[in-house]
């Protein structure tokens, strides 16, 4: 089943939570909210379940309105950071528990819960009661409760936030292959970029009550639609250089940014800068190469590394370029680099990205190759 959210407006008093705010999960796709806390995400995802009501806009599962509907026949299931077992109830009693409450047939009940539960690979828990599972037990038990009614969507909100990095990566696989066997819709929200961009079929990247861009993962890291999602997804974060395009000959372009000037080779750029104009650059900082003396095909800056530090796969340094600019660069972690030393580094043309900086949108289209 589908899941359209239309021009959803929330209004707490003068607090703008939601503005006017459209989504669409196609049916058994795997959706991720992400974006900054206090965006505005739990407040989309209580509006989806009636536990809130909008200002304005519709909500249709299946194409089906269910603004007036009740939480309780809107048929969604929800798994918060919070997942609450019933603690003095055994393990099969937990997720039988929605069935019993709908009066399910005992027989059915037995059914589901098995059908679900060889799927989690939970059936072996069923006497137990929730304090003798292990976390992450705890967790696929919580799932096969939400899903044992076969809901039609499956709401998720920050429900790895409470774990440790193990565990989490854990349940994020043990989530999304669930997802995948049973296809069912699912809106899945963090503020964790890497879940996001492991785990979604399509990324809505959300700031200040909107999406600001809606991709798969690859469109989203690799062609950010402004420097909010240049920033927000992909760690370390994108450098930003503001530069005025100062100069042109035949083959370069002069941009300078805060006493540093660097050369842009024009025919190997993605799109026609404007001269006399303003532009942001954006460079990763592993797509930022060390030079020595070769020819490159990009831009070549130098300056003088001012900081470095391991960060288990990979070595983050910092060079001061310029009087007051710094990027950093992301490189091998077995190379060492002593604070002072003066270096040259390489952006490659076909992995810079162009915004404009009054909006933060990005200049160039779709032309890059990878
Ligand atoms: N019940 C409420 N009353 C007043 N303001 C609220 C309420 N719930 C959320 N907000 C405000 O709405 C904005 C969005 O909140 P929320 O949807 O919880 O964001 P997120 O889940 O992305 O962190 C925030 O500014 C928050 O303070
Ligand atoms: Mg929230």
């Amino acid at each position: 089943m589908s899941l359209r959210i239309e021009n959803l407006t929330k209004n707490y008093g003068s607090v703008k939570a939601l503005d006017n705010f459209s989504l669409e999960v196609n049916s058994g796709e795997f959706m991720v909210l992400l974006g900054p806390s206090g965006c505005g995400k739990t407040t989309v995802v209580r509006c989806i379940a009636g536990l809130v009501d909008p200002t304005a806009g519709r909500i249709l599962i299946g194409g089906q309105l269910v603004n007036h509907l009740a939480p309780k026949d809107r048929d969604i299931a929800m798994v918060f950071q919070n997942y609450a077992l019933y603690p003095h109830m055994n393990i099969y009693d937990n997720i039988a528990f929605p069935l019993k409450m709908r009066k399910i047939p005992k027989e059915q009940i037995k059914d589901k819960v098995r059908n679900i539960s060889q799927l989690l690979e939970i059936e072996k828990f069923f006497n137990r009661k929730p304090k003798e599972l292990s976390g992450g037990q705890m967790q696929r038990v919580a799932l096969g409760r939400a899903l044992v009614r076969e809901p039609k969507v499956f709401l998720m909100d920050e429900p790895l936030s409470n774990l440790d990095a193990k565990l989490r990566a854990y349940m994020r696989y043990e989530i999304r292959k669930l997802q995948q066997k049973i296809r069912i819709t699912t809106l899945y929200i963090t503020h964790d970029q890497i879940e996001a961009i492991s785990m979604a079929d399509r990324i809505a990247v959300m700031n200040n009550g909107l999406v600001q861009q809606l991709g798969t993962p690859e469109e989203v890291y690799n062609l950010p639609a402004n420097t909010f999602v240049a920033d927000f997804v992909g760690s370390p974060s994108m450098n930003f250089l503001k530069c005025d395009i100062i100069e042109s000959d035949i083959n370069n372009i002069i941009a300078g940014s805060n006493g540093t000037h660097m050369q842009l080779p024009i025919k190997n750029l993605p799109l026609k800068l404007p001269f006399e104009s303003n532009v942001i650059i954006g460079i990763r900082p592993r797509d930022i190469l060390f030079l020595n003396n070769e020819d490159f095909n990009g831009i070549k800056v130098k300056g003088k590394i001012s900081f470095s530090e391991l960060l288990g796969e990979h070595r983050l340094v910092e060079i001061k370029i310029g009087i007051c600019e710094s990027i950093k660069v992301a490189t091998d972690p077995n190379l060492d680099f002593t604070i002072g030393t003066d270096v040259t580094v390489g952006m490659p043309c076909n992995k810079i990205h162009f915004f404009e900086p009054n909006t933060g949108n990005r200049l160039q289209t779709t032309d890059r190759q990878f």
